[in-house]
């Protein structure tokens, strides 16, 4: 039987498609350490698990489709930390930032409209895109300037009337750049100028390193009615199974029309909205500590992947994740080499190979994405094998004399 043509269209997420082949390592008795996903391996906030012990419905209900009025009513004490002046009004409660992404495509853009999108970019994104029906324009971004904003005018000369909005991701995922001040407004200008939206992913706002400053998207009130803002629980409380998140935006007609996708789906999960809630009460000490370890984290492997030979990476401000270069053939290949065919003492890694965190085909071949995840201990042991991972496989397979 046919699939749609749209369907053909997807891609399998490179986060997860190699996942069968680490399953087999597993069962071979090997592990595997997995830098692919950025899942945390740190706790969630006790109070979070509590409060779903403690859910006290008798019955679970649907419930509102802009979500739980008490998690839309504390959410603005939170950004309020931030300085930032969002009301319940604002705030749509969605399944984690991905339905976020998801609806912010279908009530800004027509099929076949454009969004503009520096490269690499979070790869499930090309999925939203696709089931909206939406072509992703690329602009690549560059490890050589830490994938810093590329020119403007490189925006500028990709907007035609198909375009429908331009979307970022900061503190970014795949690249771990955070988008200063000046490269916001000068994106928020165009976008006036042009009139078009300014999609921004901030899922990892609290993710900052170096004493370097975060600036979000709703820091501009003068800009409101052009602005979404993706917002999520998953990864600032390192609750990513609770797929909780939000689509937030100050221009009543995005709110009101993604509400009738809203209802179409009913409403977000309700024990995980409780849970949520009894987030936003954790200490801020607990959200400080987390950027500490996690910097802590990246100093350490980016120190060890560039005593590598022929690794190449720049140093990420933000967010849980780094793109490195290989000396390698094809990163896709070099991943599942580490899963099928090596492994250091009974251990090996998982690594996202990054060719489809770009549109622009061949771009990233030779790049894998890091999420570091894992603590210092575990990351050494997978920095370890991603070295005698390359040599073999530069011998073994690339047939290099070394
Ligand atoms: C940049 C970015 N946006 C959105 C998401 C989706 O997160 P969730 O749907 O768990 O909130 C992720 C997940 O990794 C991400 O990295």
């Amino acid at each position: 039987m046919q699939m749609s043509h749209r369907i053909s269209a997807f891609q399998c997420s490179p986060i997860r498609r190699l996942s069968p082949y680490a399953r087999d390592a597993v069962k071979r008795g090997i592990k595997v350490y997995h830098l692919n996903i950025g899942q945390p391996d740190i706790k969630t906030p006790v109070q979070v698990i509590e409060a779903v012990h403690q859910y006290s419905e008798t019955i679970i209900a649907y419930g509102n489709s802009e979500g739980r009025q008490e998690l839309r009513e504390a959410l603005p004490g939170y950004y309020a930390k931030y300085g930032l002046d969002v009301k319940a009004e604002d705030i749509l409660i969605t399944t984690g930032g991905s339905e976020a992404l998801q609806f912010a495509f279908m009530t800004l853009c027509d099929p076949y409209d454009e969004v503009i999108i520096p490269e690499p970019y979070y790869t499930n994104v090309s999925s939203f895109a696709h089931s909206a029906m939406v072509d992703l324009v690329p602009i690549t971004s560059n490890m050589e300037d830490g994938f810093a904003l590329p020119d403007i005018s490189e925006f500028e000369k990709k907007i035609t009337r198909k375009t429908g909005a331009i979307l970022l991701c900061s503190p970014n995922n795949p690249t771990g750049h955070v988008y200063t001040k000046d490269e916001m407004l000068q994106l928020l200008n165009l976008c006036k100028k042009h009139d078009i939206f300014l999609i921004v992913d901030e899922v990892y706002r609290e993710f900052c390193y170096d004493g370097k400053q975060f600036t979000s998207v709703l820091a501009f009130p003068e800009f409101s009615d052009r602005v979404i803002c993706v917002d999520s629980f998953s990864k600032r409380y390192s609750m990513c199974g609770s797929r909780i998140g939000a689509l937030i935006s100050r221009n009543k007609d995005v709110l009101d029309n993604a509400l009738k996708l809203a209802q179409a789906r009913l409403c977000p999960p309700d024990i995980e909205q409780v849970a949520a809630c009894a987030a936003l009460k954790t200490d801020d000490s607990y959200l400080f500590e987390v950027r500490n370890e996690y910097e802590r984290r990246r100093n350490f492997i980016v120190d060890g992947l560039q005593k590598i030979d022929g690794v190449k990476c720049s140093m990420p401000k933000g967010a849980f994740y780094m793109v490195a270069e290989l000396p390698v053939d094809n990163a896709e290949k070099f991943a599942m080499f580490l899963l099928k065919d090596f492994n250091l003492n009974g251990e090996t890694v998982m690594v996202a190979p990054c060719e489809d965190f770009y549109v622009t085909k061949g771009v990233g071949r030779r790049q894998v994405r890091i999420a570091y995840v894992l603590n210092t201990h575990d990351l050494e042991r997978a920095v370890a094998c991603i070295d005698a991972g390359l040599k073999a496989y530069r011998k073994e397979v690339m047939g290099e004399k070394l």
